[in-house]
């Protein structure tokens, strides 16, 4: 609890994530504790409570935390005074989850590329692409159709044992910058071409947001993004736990968020995006097409 002039702040976490229950909850609070200035900052990290919440903050004269945790705790929700509690950082169990399939399933997918590669590789090569970068690019089966056109490869990798499969089978010529692309950029190279396939579907909406900002800021003007991710219409669409919206655990504790036309616009519409195609390879996906210009 912190002073602020004459006015106290309580900070909360809640299990609240979307505007519609955050809406609901502040009604019924604001009634019940009027004088008390409430508000709300939703983050979907996809975690369960009480690593992944909302921050409720409360500003007022005086604040009684247990009656307002009881309030929101009859609508429905559990809430608790922040602390420091010590939960994973964000992202923390994928590395863990990418490097446990490595090291126990190697060549997972085999060493033929993806047939969406091969159809990227053709758009590439019509439109003189040279210089092509692919954050989670594995062990390195799709960059192979690339460097075999001829064009420059680097890849950005969250597991080590990819990194190590891909040297193995492709030697040392493919670039790969090993961490997570939420840290990107990783260099100041301007790439004419970006395949970023099957990757941004396992990053919650902040982590979804920064990587196409960051794949558009690393296009040269010109340049093609090409990102594959899954479709909402694929089976596995409401397999496992929801964690948010249109967002499952599953596979043993993967999150895939499954996109329709609707989500693909609201993300990448201000990011050059010019063409959905409807792809299937092994389950169902889009094929999402940006070209940086202006
Ligand atoms: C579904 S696999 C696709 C791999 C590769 N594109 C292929 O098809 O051969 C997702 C890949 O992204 C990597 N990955 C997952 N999260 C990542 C992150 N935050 N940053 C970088 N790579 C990540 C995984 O280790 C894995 O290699």
């Amino acid at each position: 609890m912190s002073n602020f002039d004459t006015n106290m702040i309580e900070v909360f976490t809640t299990s609240i994530r979307t505007q519609d229950e955050a809406k609901r909850v502040l009604h019924t609070i604001g009634n019940q504790f009027p004088g008390l200035k409430i508000n709300f900052d939703l983050e979907d990290s996809g975690r369960p409570y009480p690593c992944g919440h909302s921050i409720l903050r409360v500003e007022g004269a005086a604040i009684q935390p247990a009656p307002i945790i009881s309030a929101i705790n009859k609508s429905g929700f559990n809430c608790d005074i922040l602390e420091d509690k010590i939960c994973a950082a964000q992202g923390a169990e994928e590395p863990d989850f990418w490097e446990t399939a490595f090291s126990e399933k190697k060549e997972m997918w085999g060493l033929a590329p993806a047939p969406s590669a091969v159809l990227v590789r053709d758009f590439f090569v019509e439109n003189h692409v040279k210089n092509v970068l692919l954050p989670g690019i594995g062990y390195g089966r799709n960059a192979q159709v690339f460097r075999e056109s001829g064009m420059r490869t680097t890849g950005i990798e969250i597991s080590k044992t990819a990194i190590e499969l891909a040297a193995k089978h492709y030697g040392k010529e493919i670039i790969i910058h090993h961490g997570s692309v939420t840290d990107m950029p990783f260099d100041n190279v301007q790439y004419d071409g970006i395949f970023c396939y099957n990757l941004i579907h396992l990053l919650n909406e902040s982590e979804r947001a920064k990587l196409i900002q960051d794949c558009y800021a690393q296009l040269s003007e010109g340049g093609f993004m090409v990102f594959v991710a899954i479709s909402k219409e694929a089976p596995t669409y409401g397999q496992g736990t929801l964690v948010g919206k249109d967002r499952f655990e599953m596979f043993g504790g993967v999150k895939l968020f499954f996109y329709d036309r609707e989500s693909i616009e609201a993300e990448f519409g201000l990011f050059g995006l010019f063409e959905i195609l409807e792809i299937r390879e092994n389950n169902l996906f889009f094929l999402i097409k940006c070209r940086k210009t202006g």
